[in-house]
């Protein structure tokens, strides 16, 4: 193997990850089988109110949204989950052309067409296996009727600002003017509200932030000990973000293929950032990848926000 493409390899990406400073571990490692279930959990928290706000604006104000999507239209979802807030929405929608799930994981989007197809069995679905972070190749077939894009949960936050513009922009320019996105954008609020969503009490979040470790051992045979971490999940008001950790309860040594990671006590691997917006923030950041916001919906407490975006 040439020194170009070391990284190549799983092993190399996350020792390359593991050994810089901050110390970090790629976000895509949270999700094995287990991670799945427990992502499922951590939006049933209490303390996690991202996904009950946003189900919140769809149940209340759904015939509004589908009134903003219009009548004939493709309705495409990246990463659609079990479908669910696409229910809501579906429900709502007279005359769709398709529903679209888009996802990477083939097990997903069997999952998302399943839940569909027992609500709604009469909406004709196209599900597409896709990285959406590469924005999205449409197939031929679905380019014919105009489209909108619903990107939900505030997974946009988890990308670095200036990637997030990035990667609307490359959206944007696969879309037709008038072309529309529906994107759901946690919004900042009181510390204390953003330290418990990822700090629950029965430590859901805490057990998926570790699982990547386990997830690691099985993938890539390094020999983590779990229980030798603990979470950690913060906000981070100057970068307006919570960021997360695994945090090193004792010196230790593990091994990442040939490698050798030596840890201190106390010491931390960054895993994931979940970035919080302002509306005006939301309004600058979507402006500049070259979209015009036509609405956009809060709930009640004024949480969560979702963004009807005009290509
Ligand atoms: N996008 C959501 C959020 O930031 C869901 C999510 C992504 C998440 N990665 C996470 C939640 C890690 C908890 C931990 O909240």
């Amino acid at each position: 193997m040439t020194e170009e493409n070391r990284t190549d390899t799983p092993i190399e990406g996350v020792w390359s990850g593991l050994k810089g400073r901050p110390r970090s571990l790629n976000p895509k490692w949270f999700y094995d089988a287990c991670g799945s279930a427990l992502f499922d959990a951590i939006t049933h928290q209490p303390e996690y109110y991202l996904t009950r706000c946003e189900r919140e604006i769809l149940e209340h104000q759904g015939a509004d949204v589908a009134r903003w999507i219009g009548p004939d239209m493709v309705l495409a979802e990246l990463g659609p989950g079990n479908g669910e807030k696409a229910v809501l929405l579906l429900r709502q929608l007279r005359r769709l052309s398709a529903y679209v799930p888009i996802d990477i994981s083939p097990a997903s989007l069997e999952a998302a067409v399943d839940g569909i197809r027992q609500a709604l069995p009469g909406i004709r679905v196209e599900a597409l296996c896709r990285d959406f972070a590469e924005g999205v190749d449409w197939p031929q077939y679905l380019t014919s009727e105009p489209r909108c894009l619903a990107f939900f949960g505030s997974t946009i936050g988890n990308m670095e600002p200036k990637a997030a513009v990035r990667w609307l922009a490359r959206l944007r320019a696969r879309l037709r003017p008038g072309e529309k996105i529906l994107l759901g954008v946690d919004l900042k609020k009181d510390p204390q509200l953003l330290h418990a969503a990822y700090n629950d009490a029965a430590g859901v979040t805490a057990a998926f932030n570790l699982n990547a470790l386990s997830h690691l051992n099985h993938a890539i045979g390094t020999d983590f000990n779990p229980d030798w971490f603990i979470h950690q999940a913060g906000y981070n008001p100057d970068q307006g973000r919570v960021e997360m950790y695994l945090q090193a309860t004792c010196d230790q040594v593990v091994h990442v293929g040939q490698h050798v990671l030596r840890l201190e006590r106390g010491e931390r691997i960054h895993t994931e950032n979940s970035y919080k917006y302002t509306l005006e923030e939301l309004l600058r950041l979507t402006e500049s990848a070259g979209f015009a916001t036509d609405r956009v919906w809060l709930d009640r407490q004024r949480w969560f926000s979702l963004h009807g975006l005009r290509a």
